[in-house]
């Protein structure tokens, strides 16, 4: 937890945080536990993905528009393209906490705290900047509050509808191979609707077609703001955490005697729990134990964040065992986290080509035991930036430097992500196909 220096001030502002309106209803949380629980099973597939951290000098409405439409574009290349039912999640609407390997970061002769997201400190390398600010947690409620409702009506208001999926394209994509492929896919999907309209499937009948639903989500760090977005649902009786549908766990904080596991086992939100290359397999029973002691499906999701190289040793072990011991869980691969490298320019990157390469093996993995590959965990955004070498538009490092706009780590480009999405709906077609095949 940051050490700020005003427990006072805190604790004012923790009360006064408590008494604001929830940002999400439990209800919506429950329907999302739902929707995980076909995915536990195999049918369907989580997209979860936005910024590593959202930022307050980065917060517009364009910026919130750009990400949603590349997550659209990727929920219907996988649908359509593999044949499943997407659930939409955003790390969106309350990303700001960082955990940090370091709690100092030192320049040349001065030391300051590291900077652990715009809910807790600045950026900038001064100490004004750095000390803790309780206040900057009433900020990012209200940053959370207007981005949700953006995009509660980005979703809910027409935008989404799948009559408008040439629309989506962003114009930096147009000419580029995965925006080419969009298109043609684009098209198919067009021709399916007018199809289905003409043998009378409207969107009057069907209001999926011109509505969707994007879940928010982000790391449950900061435990005194998550403590004071709590609160009792009066229809279960049960405390939801109300800050967003489903919050995760990170690596740095899933010790099964931590305060992060012990705050999160009490609350009914659908859970993710990173599952990095030091996770014992024991802790990861013990974490089911813990997190979901009555096993049930869609409450716990298991975000595996192995690096390129260590996939195949470290993720097969995992999932065995929660196999044999009959735990269900949805699977997902967060193919960013265990690919940072620094490069000869000085900045954090991350090469496309080892981010396809954990994912490609993800499934790979998969298929060899017999289990669903069910999700994506991604730092992306809808901007055009240079942050991750490598891709279709082949990023070099020395190009790095032109948009690097990220306040914590590298994110895929809306092109970047769209490329990943071709490739998982390949590998999703391939695992149906070789499900009909055996039985
Ligand atoms: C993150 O998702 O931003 C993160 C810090 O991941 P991890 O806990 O897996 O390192
Ligand atoms: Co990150």
């Amino acid at each position: 937890m940051p050490d700020y220096k005003n427990a006072e001030n805190l604790a004012g502002v923790e009360r006064q945080l408590a008494g604001y309106p929830p940002l999400v209803f439990a209800g919506e949380a429950r329907k999302l536990k739902e929707e995980l629980a076909q995915v536990a099973k195999g049918q369907g597939f989580l997209l979860q993905g936005g910024d590593c951290a959202e930022a307050f000098a980065d917060f517009n409405a364009d910026k919130i528009r750009d990400t949603l439409r590349v997550l659209l574009q990727m929920a219907v290349v996988l649908t359509f393209g593999g044949g499943m039912p997407v659930v939409k999640v955003g790390r969106m609407a309350g990303q700001f906490a960082k955990p940090r390997s370091a709690p100092m970061e030192r320049i040349g002769e001065v030391e300051l705290p590291s900077y652990r997201g715009d809910i807790v400190n600045g950026l900038d390398f001064v100490a004004e900047d750095r000390e803790p600010d309780p206040a900057r947690q009433l900020q990012a409620y209200s940053q959370a509050a207007a981005t949700l409702n953006l995009l509660r009506a980005f979703t809910q208001g027409g935008y989404a509808a799948l009559t408008r999926v040439h629309e989506w394209t962003l114009g930096f994509l147009d000419k580029s191979p995965a925006g080419e492929r969009y298109q043609d896919f684009a098209d198919a999907i067009s021709q399916a609707l007018d199809f289905m309209r003409a043998c009378g499937v409207t969107d009057l009948s069907t209001p999926e077609i011109t509505r969707t639903t994007l879940y928010t989500s982000h790391e449950a760090l900061l435990l005194g703001f998550e403590e004071a977005m709590t609160r009792i649902d009066s229809t279960s009786g049960r405390w939801y955490d109300t800050s967003a549908h489903l919050v995760w766990i990170g690596d740095r904080t899933r010790q099964l005697d931590g305060a992060h596991v012990e705050y999160c086992r009490g609350i009914a939100n659908p859970l993710g729990v990173k599952a990095g290359p030091t996770m014992p397999v024991d802790d990861l029973l013990r974490l089911c134990d813990v997190l979901n002691p009555a096993n049930e499906p869609g409450r716990l999701t298991v975000i595996a964040r192995m690096g390129h190289e260590l996939v195949e040793r470290h993720l097969p072990p995992l999932v065995r065992a929660l196999e044999r011991e009959g735990r269900i869980v949805v699977w997902t691969c967060d193919p960013m986290h265990g690919n940072t490298v620094k490069s000869s320019s000085g900045y954090k990157t991350r090469p496309f080509e080892r981010i396809l390469a954990e994912v490609r093996s993800f499934f790979a993995i998969h298929r060899g035991l017999g289990t669903h590959a069910g999700g994506i965990h991604l730092e992306m955004t809808g901007q055009d930036v240079t942050e991750c070498t490598g891709g279709a538009q082949a990023i070099t490092e020395a190009a790095l430097k032109d948009r690097y706009h990220t306040y914590c780590d590298p994110r895929l480009n809306a092109q970047q992500s769209l490329e990943l999405a071709f490739l998982m709906a390949e590998a999703l077609k391939e695992e149906r196909q070789g499900l009909r095949a055996a039985s």
